[in-house]
């Protein structure tokens, strides 16, 4: 009998002798486990309320409350698979009339090559917000990641074609608009099978004048068309700077706010020279603003004496509505629609309208 076999008995031995006592814990860690996932979002607030509970109710009234909690969740989860179904995705052809005329339309696109600034938040809420004001608005979903299109519910698993077929001359931009989806707002989505844009464009003729191409075919039908780029300076970004009238600049109130703006300027001069001689920047947006920091407001300033009048006055502040609205497939104007962030778009929507 060696070392390691001495071990291995002492070893079972303690787990014997631990076991009652590790079986209660454990069941007790279980059963928490068990509340705790009935009731994710009360957590906190339970928490003290539930130990008062305990000490008045029995375990078995616990485990009824609990079983009733996981039965109203998987009706909830059945309803909702339902409704999944039963939700067909409307075509260009089934858009409601547009009540007013149409002037010009003006083609803006988001832009930032540093990421999570706040670019596709502003293409959903702002248009949305537009939207809200009767105005037309169509957004073009330019980033693989597709997040301004999952962010207003849209289910790209479900989606025969998207911005990427248009970009490849497989389909035209209205074959794969979703019109509608909130009031005044209609949205050409992106699928991940955009990632492989940048590549196969490489080869094609006139590669960087395709979404030019395409938005061409709907001016006249929209008051504005934004472009969600992704957070690169490539062949996708290219396109939308092509095809735009004007740049709106998401800047984070953050450290580094600045960084890469030089970069992103260099690129748009260089879009004006050979490619687009109208191009310019419609505005700069402050977002993820927090008046209670120092940063913030310092951010701020350097911004607004860096662009001077081309900041926008209004401010995006930071809002965990804001950051929650996309879970729900919903606009901050819907999600929220009296709260900071709403109020703020919207006072955003009348100054882009200010701008002509
Ligand atoms: N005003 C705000 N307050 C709080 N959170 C915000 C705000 N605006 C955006 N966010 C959150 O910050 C994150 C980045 O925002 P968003 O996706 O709009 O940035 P982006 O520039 O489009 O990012 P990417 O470069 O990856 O495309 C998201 O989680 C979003 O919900
Ligand atoms: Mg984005």
């Amino acid at each position: 009998m060696g070392l390691f076999d001495s071990f291995k008995r002492q070893a079972n031995r303690f787990h014997t002798e631990t076991d009652p006592e590790q079986s209660v814990t454990s069941s007790a860690i279980d059963s928490r486990d068990e509340e705790a996932a009935a009731t994710p979002l009360q957590d906190a607030p339970r928490d003290e309320d539930a130990r008062e509970e305990e000490g008045n109710s029995s375990a078995d009234e616990r485990e009824t409350v609990v079983s009733r909690e996981t039965s109203d969740e998987e009706e909830t989860a059945q309803s909702a698979a339902d409704m999944y179904v039963a939700t067909p995705i409307k075509s260009y052809a089934e858009k409601k009339p547009v009540k007013h005329v149409v002037g010009t339309t003006k083609v803006i696109a988001i832009l930032n090559q540093k990421g999570g600034v706040g670019k596709s938040t502003t293409a959903i809420d702002l248009g949305a917000a537009l939207g809200e004001l009767g105005k037309q608005v169509l957004l073009i979903d330019l980033d693989p990641q597709g997040n301004t299109s999952s962010g207003l519910g849209i289910e790209k698993n479900r989606l025969d074609q998207c911005i990427y077929d248009v970009l490849l001359g497989e389909a035209s931009l209205t074959d794969v608009i979703i019109p509608d989806v909130c009031e005044g707002l209609d949205v050409a989505p992106a699928t991940i099978n955009l990632a492989g844009a940048e590549v196969e464009l490489v080869a094609e003729m006139a590669r960087e004048n395709r979404l030019k191409e395409a938005t061409g075919a709907v001016r006249g039908r929209y008051d504005y068309v934004f472009i969600d780029c992704p957070p690169s300076l490539g062949l996708l970004t290219i396109n939308a700077l092509v095809a735009a009238d004007k740049l709106l600049i998401p800047i984070q109130c953050e450290f580094y706010a600045l960084e890469g703006v030089t970069k992103l300027l260099d690129s748009m001069k260089r879009v004006k020279t050979h490619l687009n001689p109208s191009l310019d920047i419609f505005g700069v947006l402050l977002t993820m603003y927090d008046g209670r920091t120092t940063l913030s407001k310092q951010v701020a300033s350097e911004v607004r004496n860096f662009f001077a009048k081309r900041v926008f006055d209004v401010v995006i502040p930071r809002s965990v509505k804001i950051s929650e609205a996309p879970s729900f497939g919903q606009p901050i104007t819907q999600y929220d629609p009296t709260g900071k962030g709403a109020e703020a778009y919207r006072a955003l929507a009348k100054e882009v309208i200010s701008r002509g």
